[in-house]
């Protein structure tokens, strides 16, 4: 599919079909998700597959009840470990000459060290980029998707056991539209969005 067309028929599912997605097609997901760029290459999304349906359903009651998380066909809860930036961060540049990589890697040392607003800032950017990623990628497929946020953190924290220096950022739902979405809410114009140069 154009990218532009996903761009454009990508849109807030509510209400999915009972469909079972392959391993091949979860994996083909996953793999465009970790080609989403990161600050520093420091790959600080961590993503938590739930296929499980009991576990969908207990994540769609701390949902506040909502149906998709239950009827999707894939749960993708997206979180950020906010010490990737000090985990072994070398294999981030593995491939580049040791020079390079040295300096790449002190970089990180500087900006990240002793720096937790950064951490959690570039937490919420990477995962919010590779949400886009999983949602477009997903349309491609032949998927459609809901982003959301409407869920009790802490307690879906617990259930897929979150490590304490980890955060959940947001979720992703993921499955065959049983109806389509209702018409655009209503799409401000880039006029009241765009500035040239300055505000
Ligand atoms: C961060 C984020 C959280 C969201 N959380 C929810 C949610 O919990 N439940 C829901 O039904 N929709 C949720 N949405 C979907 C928005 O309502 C939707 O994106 C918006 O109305 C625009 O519609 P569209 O995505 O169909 O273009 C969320 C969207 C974003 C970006």
């Amino acid at each position: 599919m154009d990218t532009f067309d996903a761009i454009k028929s990508r849109r807030s599912i509510k209400s999915f079909k009972n469909h079972e997605m392959t391993e091949d097609e979860i994996n083909q997901l996953l793999e465009a998700a970790i080609l989403s760029p990161t600050s520093y290459n420091i790959q600080n999304w961590r993503f938590v597959i739930v296929t499980e349906q009991k576990l969908k359903d207990r994540i769609s009651e701390l949902s506040y009840g909502q149906r998709q998380v239950a009827e999707a066909s894939l749960v993708i809860v997206l979180c950020a470990d906010l010490k990737a930036w000090d985990r072994n961060p070398e294999r981030y540049w593995k491939n580049v000459p040791e020079e390079s990589r040295n300096y790449l890697v002190s970089g990180i040392r500087q900006a990240y060290s002793g720096n937790e607003t950064l951490e959690k800032e570039q937490a919420i950017r990477s995962c919010g980029i590779a949400a886009q990623t999983i949602m477009l990628a997903a349309k491609s497929m032949g998927y459609d998707s809901c982003p959301m946020e409407g869920f009790d953190y802490g307690k879906v924290g617990n259930l897929i056991n979150l490590p304490d220096d980890h955060i959940v950022t947001m979720m992703i739902v993921v499955g065959k539209a049983a109806k389509e979405a209702a018409p655009r809410g209503g799409q401000i114009p880039l006029s009241d969005v765009v500035f040239e140069n300055s505000f």
